[in-house]
This record gives structure tokens, C-alpha cells and sequence, in this order.
């Protein structure tokens, strides 16, 4: 996730942003860089690709000596991780840093043709709507205010201009961007914990608002340049509580901001009006996307269970395709041959994980178009992948993975969206999976929020068992395997996932009263099926916990049921549940929650 740091006052500016980017280099990024006024109000930049040392080495080389700056730590959205994609951008007399995406800058570059990029990406093109205003006479706090009126997405900037001293100006629509008020000095980030040091006084922006800020304070305004009079905050807490947004852990963190970072994933891709989904990345011709026959989805852990559930949806959208979802790890060393326009799906939060690598370069010895489903920008798998869509899940800092699950998942669904519509695919349920792909950000909210109470409850109740089923059938099944998973490595309980329809076949002989069984039962055709399975486990004394959005009376020792208007993509919201159950077994248990005994985020090993 990208970071803001912006400062003016009595300090060097440069040492201040510095110190902020480092506070916020937790976030993730892939290059960085600052821009300063000195006193004799000349601009300086400075940027790198790489950690923030590289941006040292090149201020060592050319310190900045102003006392007015914006700083930013970028992770790469539109375009690759290059100096010249790094932030600040500067167009004209405007300096400006920018968190979030701008949905709608192709059109509004089309607009700019006057102006010569230099970059790909979005927030070049707003600097220049912000100078097309500004070269006109009006203030830098006038042109911010009219250029983001005509914006689309997401925002969080922080812009000066050496016409205006003293002056920077800040906004913010869907990213954070806060006001440390110090002695003589103002400070602002994109998260607190950069302010810590200076100040704990501030003032936390709403969306839509905008703010000069000078070294005496700050005056907020809303986009109609209305002055608002907002109450500054004492900003709680240490570096630490601040890095996990007030959390105890960073998984707890990402499993609660899934709503938002979905917004991202979603973001420009999908239009419930029109019942389309559309992504940029793939890279292939309509011949291509009309000739694709056959769908082979490569990963491990995590990924390979996103890649199954999403292979359900697939097969349902697109009726000619046949969808193989194989492990990485095994995969790569079979003799496996795949059919004449096959496209394989390379899925991979990290874009490290080495058996996933090694199994898309098999992939690409046989000839066979390679698609990355990735969420770290820059990764070896996305460089080495012919096409592709990032997940823009953000950093994922927790080993456990579970906002990218989700992102990769909603993924894969908009590509086999998109790709139905090249083979006459069931137009009525192409549109209801992109209605509820629109709702789905908010009812994960939703979810979280109604049951984090009873899941926590749950927890306590079963921490302390050693053995665990997880069941379900269809598009609940790869949810089982996902829950099992994310139990087993956090808590370390030995679970299991299986299909419900699988049990008789073996497991049920392990079922005694020292188990207990999570259900994922989905209020669907195969209802009766799932509850047999239930059945089954109880009259043999398991305990059964029960995750489902069906209202029918179902016997179970534990049951959470969620109340929602996505049907489709239930699987998707009872998977939180499943998150937040792991999440609190394993506190209970006392274990190191985001770094796992024996675990690694990335398994760049073999
Ligand atoms: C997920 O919670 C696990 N940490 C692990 O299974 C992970 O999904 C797997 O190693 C794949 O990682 P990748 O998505 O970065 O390739």
C-alpha cells in the first residue's frame, strides 16, 4: 500500500519525510522519493526504485536543504516500478504524491493532450488536470478542489507548488490522510504512525474534504471550498498498534480490511449496470479469448483453493470449458500435456513461491499462453507470466493469506466473466455475478461485523481440541479446504478439509466426541445432500459447527447463520467467518498469530 509523508515548519524537511517513509515502509512498496521547496523557494526532487536506503544514497549525494516537502513510498498499481512511475510527479508548477486509483485517467489524459507524460501512470495525469487549472490564476488550493471534482476512484494526496511557500495542500477520497499539528510545524501521512515523534495532535480528513496546511496549522474545506471547522484528535497508541490500524495483528487487520482492499481489486473492472465485468491485463486478442478451450489453474496453499472455487464459477459461466486446477508442486513434475488453446492461470500472492514459478515455466516450454493471478507488483511470476491482473489486495504482511484469497478468487471470477462473453456464455448470470461482485465489499463488511462477536465466542469454546473436520460440497468445498488450512497453520490443530459427500468414504471413522466438524452449508440445491453429512457426524458424536446462509432449522451444537443478498458468492463471506474462527483458536492458543512456527509469507524453497 502506498505511504504519504508531507511536512512544513522550522526542520529540514527532507530528515522528516524520511523518518515518515520508514515509519511506513510496513506497508509494502517498490520505490520511493521526495520533492522539497528550499528557501529560496526552488523545487528539488528526488526518487529510487528499491528501499528507502536507495533513496538516501541519493540524497547523500544531493541533500535537500528546504523546509517544505511531500515524500511518498509507492506500491506500484498503473505501471511497472520504474524511476520515472515513482512519486512525487511534477507537472507544470504542481508537485503532488498520491495514494489510490484513478478509475478514470485514460480519459482524462485524452483530455490533456497539450501535456507530454513522462510516466504510466495515474497520478501524472492528475498533476496535469491539477496545472491545466492552475495555470489559469486561481490558487493550488482552487485547482486541487476543480481538478478532483472531475475524478473517479480513490484518493490521497498531498501537492505544493513553488508559487505558494509555505503552503501545501492535501485531500483525500477512499485513502487516509491525516493533519499532525505541532509547534510551528504541521506534519502529514497517510497513517499515524509517521506523526508519532512530532506531534499526537491531528485532524483525520473525511472523504471529500481539503486541506491548506502551512507551518501555522491547518484549514479544511469540503471539495465545494465550504470551510469546515473539524475537532483535531489525540492520536492513542504506539508505532506498533498504529502499523496494525488499532489491531492486535496484522491478520486480524487484513482479515477486517478485506471490504476495502476489494474495492481495489474491483475497482474500474466491473459495471453492474451494463452486468459486465472487464479486465486490462490478459493480453489476448478476441481470436485468442474466442479460441480458449480448455482453463488450467496453477498454485499451492491458498492460491490452489482460490483457484478451485474459482474453476466452479467458470464452468458455470463459460458451458464449452473444461478447467483442470492443479498443485503447483506436483504439477510441474507430471508428464502432463494440455490440449490446443489452453490457457493457464498462474496464482500467486507472493509471485515467489518457487514450485509455482518452476510449474509456469513448464507451462511456457509447451507453448501454452501463461496468465498471472498475482497481487505483488513487479513479482518474478508476474514478469515471467505472458499476461496478467494484479489482485491490488496491498501488502499482505500476515503469513496466513486472506484478503488475497479473496482478491484472487473476485479475480479469476471478472477474467471467466469477461471470458464468457466470447463464448456465448449465460448472459443472465454474467449480470448476477457482477451485481453481487458490486455488493460484495460491503457485505464482507457486513459479515464481519455481524458475527465477529458469535465467531469469537466459537473460538474459545473449541481451542481447545486437537482434531478437526471441515466439510462442503460444491463451491462450499474448496471454502472447506481453505478453513482447514488457515486453521491447521495458525493454531496448529490438525484439520482437514474434505468434500461433505466424502465422508462415508473414510473420514467418518475417525469422528468421535474428541472432534469437532466445520459445516459450510449453503442454502442451495444441494441442501438436503449437506445436511446428511451433519447428520451423519453427529450421531457419532462429533460437534458440529454450522457456517450458512440457509434460515432452516438445522440441528447443530454451533451455528452462524449470515444474513446477505449475495447468493452465488456465499462461499466468499462464510470464508471470513472461517478466517476469524482460525484467527481467535490460535490467539487462544497463545501462538504467534502472523508469523506461524515453521512458515514463511513467500516459499521461494522447494
Ligand atoms: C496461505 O495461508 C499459506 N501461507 C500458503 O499456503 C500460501 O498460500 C502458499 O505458500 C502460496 O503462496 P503464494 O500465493 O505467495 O504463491
Amino acid at each position: 500500500m502506498c505511504g504519504i509523508v508531507g511536512y512544513v515548519g522550522k526542520r529540514t524537511a527532507q530528515n522528516v519525510l524520511l523518518n515518515g517513509l520508514k515509519r511506513l515502509e510496513y506497508r509494502g512498496y517498490d520505490s520511493a522519493g521526495i520533492a522539497t521547496l528550499d528557501d529560496t523557494d526552488k523545487p528539488h526532487i528526488a526518487r529510487s526504485v528499491g528501499k528507502i536506503a536507495e533513496l538516501e544514497n541519493v540524497l547523500l549525494v544531493k541533500p535537500h536543504k528546504g523546509h517544505l516537502g511531500i515524500g511518498h513510498t509507492r506500491w506500484a498499481t498503473h505501471g511497472g516500478v520504474t524511476v520515472s512511475n515513482a512519486h512525487p510527479h511534477h507537472v507544470g508548477d504542481v508537485y503532488l504524491v498520491h495514494n489510490g486509483i484513478i478509475e478514470n485517467y485514460k480519459e482524462l489524459k485524452e483530455q490533456l493532450s497539450e501535456y507530454e507524460f513522462q510516466s504510466d501512470t495515474d497520478t501524472e495525469v492528475l498533476a496535469a488536470l491539477i496545472d491545466s487549472n492552475y495555470k489559469n490564476g486561481i490558487s493550488l488550493k482552487d485547482a486541487v478542489a476543480k481538478a478532483l471534482k472531475k475524478v473517479r476512484g480513490t484518493y490521497g494526496i498531498a501537492a505544493f507548488s513553488p508559487n505558494e511557500p509555505g503552503t501545501i495542500i492535501v485531500a483525500r477520497l477512499g485513502s487516509p490522510l491525516i493533519i499532525g499539528l505541532g509547534q510551528d510545524e504541521t506534519i502529514i501521512a497517510s497513517d499515524a504512525s509517521a506523526l508519532l515523534g512530532y506531534t499526537r495532535e491531528a485532524i483525520y480528513l473525511n472523504d471529500g474534504e481539503i486541506a491548506v496546511c502551512t507551518e501555522k496549522g491547518a484549514e479544511v474545506f469540503n471539495l465545494n471550498l465550504k470551510h469546515l471547522s473539524p475537532n483535531p484528535e489525540t492520536i492513542e497508541g504506539d508505532v506498533e498498534q498504529i502499523q496494525k490500524g488499532g489491531y492486535d495483528h496484522f491478520l486480524l487487520k487484513e482479515i477486517m480490511e478485506q471490504a476495502t482492499t476489494l474495492h481495489n481489486t474491483l475497482s474500474g473492472r466491473i459495471d453492474p449496470e451494463q452486468g459486465k465485468m472487464h479486465l486490462g491485463g490478459p493480453n489476448l486478442t478476441a481470436k485468442e479469448m474466442r479460441d480458449i478451450n480448455h482453463i488450467v489453474i496453477v498454485g499451492c496453499g491458498t492460491a490452489y483453493y482460490a483457484g478451485l472455487l474459482a474453476s466452479y464459477y467458470m464452468e458455470q459461466l463459460i458451458p464449452d470449458l473444461t478447467t483442470e486446477v492443479v498443485v503447483a508442486s506436483e504439477y510441474r513434475y507430471r508428464s502432463f500435456h494440455l490440449p490446443q488453446n489452453s490457457v493457464a492461470l498462474i496464482v500467486s500472492q507472493s509471485g515467489e513461491t518457487a514450485d509455482t514459478l518452476a510449474c509456469l515455466r513448464e507451462i511456457k516450454k509447451r507453448g501454452v499462453k501463461t496468465l498471472g493471478i498475482v497481487n505483488v507488483i513487479g513479482s518474478t511470476i508476474a514478469r515471467e507470466v505472458d499476461g496478467g491482473t494484479y489482485v491490488h489486495a496491498g501488502p499482505e504482511i500476515s503469513v496466513a493469506s486472506t484478503k488475497a484469497f479473496t482478491a484472487q478468487v473476485v479475480t479469476m471470477v471478472m477474467f471467466a466473466g469477461m471470458l464468457a462473453e466470447y463464448h456465448g456464455g449465460n448472459v443472465e448470470l454474467i449480470a448476477k455475478i457482477t451485481k453481487e461482485l458490486s455488493i460484495l465489499p460491503k457485505e464482507i463488511e457486513k459479515t464481519l461485523k455481524d458475527h465477529r462477536e458469535d465467531v469469537k465466542n466459537l473460538a474459545k469454546k473449541y481451542c481447545k481440541y486437537n482434531d478437526a473436520l471441515y466439510l462442503g460440497r460444491d463451491t462450499a468445498y474448496p471454502i472447506a479446504l481453505e478453513g482447514a488450512l488457515k486453521l491447521k497453520e495458525i493454531s496448529y490443530i490438525h484439520a482437514e478439509g474434505y468434500a461433505s459427500g466424502e465422508l462415508k468414504h473414510g473420514p467418518i471413522a475417525l469422528v468421535d466426541e474428541t472432534f469437532f466438524e466445520v459445516f459450510n452449508i449453503l442454502d442451495n440445491w444441494l441442501f438436503d445432500k449437506s445436511i446428511g453429512g451433519l447428520h451423519e457426524v453427529r450421531a457419532r458424536g462429533g460437534k458440529a459447527i454450522v457456517f450458512t446462509n440457509s434460515k432452516a432449522e438445522i440441528e447443530a451444537d454451533d451455528i452462524i447463520r449470515i444474513n446477505s443478498k449475495i447468493k452465488i458468492l456465499t462461499p466468499l463471506l462464510l470464508n471470513t467467518l472461517q478466517q476469524l474462527f482460525a484467527y481467535y483458536v490460535a490467539v487462544n492458543r497463545g501462538n504467534d498469530v502472523d508469523q506461524p512456527r515453521n512458515l514463511a509469507k513467500s516459499v521461494t524453497v522447494e
